[in-house]
């Protein structure tokens, strides 16, 4: 039995793994920031040198972009400083890395195609420039590296999707952009491609996205069309410098290798919705 440590296992993408890595066939450990600060070089040596995984997933991160525009230390140190520490340990006993990295590390181009992972990544915030840095570190320290990007993942307890849940409840008016495009991908279907990876001998840089994309706009009014239920939603233009305004993926890495390729989004969602209703 193959052993996982999930790190950054409390937040949103850490949790949604969790929950949709089958536990029978791994040996799956997790620890959140209190027990395994990833910024620590010694904490992370000590729980490496004590647990032994044969596979690490790092889904920590400073997500928060305001939070990281406004201390760009405290995100170089998580999103950069992180992957670096545990690319580190992870090459010093020969295990696996596999990083969660981001469609923010693109902001937009000329002509709105996909994104593919041989393109030059163009952040525009300090998160994505972070998160790009953080994959710097894995490629440069560690030989045995995964780094998947994805985009608008949902299924955790909070998501896009509670929000506009959340506005349906309570009948408020949602402001949503329609001039942000990106692809929304089921944690389900996401955690699909981390286990192949867990389980097969591929290394490299992979988009791991649903097929399609949408503007957060389209996003909404189809959570709304999948839960039958109405609320306004105000389309606005954003002007938030932080945010990418076209960040769609293409997996052109799992296409050429073959591999298994995530639902379209519509698909996927309408599968999410129909078997929580929107609430996790
Ligand atoms: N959510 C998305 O739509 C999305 C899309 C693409 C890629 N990703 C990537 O997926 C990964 C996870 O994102 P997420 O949305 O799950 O973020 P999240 O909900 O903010 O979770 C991040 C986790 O990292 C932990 N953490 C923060 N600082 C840490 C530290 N110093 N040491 C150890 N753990 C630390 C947090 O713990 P505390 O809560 O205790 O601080 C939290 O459990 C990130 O790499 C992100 O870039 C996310």
């Amino acid at each position: 039995m193959k052993k996982v440590w999930i790190v950054g296992a409390s937040g949103r993408v850490g949790s949604a793994l969790l929950k949709q890595l089958d536990c029978l066939k791994y040996e799956i450990m997790v620890t959140d920031a209190t027990e395994v600060d990833v910024t620590n070089r010694e904490d992370v040596n000590s729980y490496m040198k004590i647990s032994r995984p044969d596979v690490v997933i790092n889904c920590a991160g400073l997500t928060d972009l305001d939070a990281c525009e406004a201390d760009p230390d405290a995100a170089y140190r998580v999103n950069a400083i992180g992957p670096r520490n545990l690319a580190m340990a992870c090459d010093r006993i020969e295990c696996k890395l596999i990083q969660l990295s981001t469609d923010d590390i693109f902001a937009q181009n000329e002509d709105g195609h996909p994104y593919n992972e041989f393109e030059q990544a163009n952040p525009r915030s300090v998160y994505g420039r972070s998160k790009y840095a953080g994959e710097r570190m894995v490629t440069a320290l560690s030989t045995r590296f995964v780094i998947i990007r994805s985009s608008w993942i949902y299924g955790t307890r909070v998501d896009f999707i509670s929000k506009v849940c959340n506005a349906v409840k309570t009948q408020t008016p949602l402001e949503v952009p329609i001039n942000q495009y990106a692809v929304p991908t089921s944690a389900k279907e996401l955690a699909r491609v981390v286990a192949y990876f867990i389980d097969h001998d591929l290394y490299g840089v992979y988009h791991a996205v649903c097929q399609g994309s949408c503007s957060r706009y389209e996003f909404a009014k189809e959570i709304l069309k999948g839960i039958g239920k109405e609320v306004e939603l105000i389309p606005v233009n954003t002007t938030d410098e932080a945010r990418p305004l076209y960040s769609v993926l293409d997996n052109m890495m799992l296409r050429l290798d073959g591999l298994h390729q995530p639902a379209e989004w519509k698909a996927a969602l309408a599968e999410y919705l129909s078997e929580t209703g929107g609430n996790e």
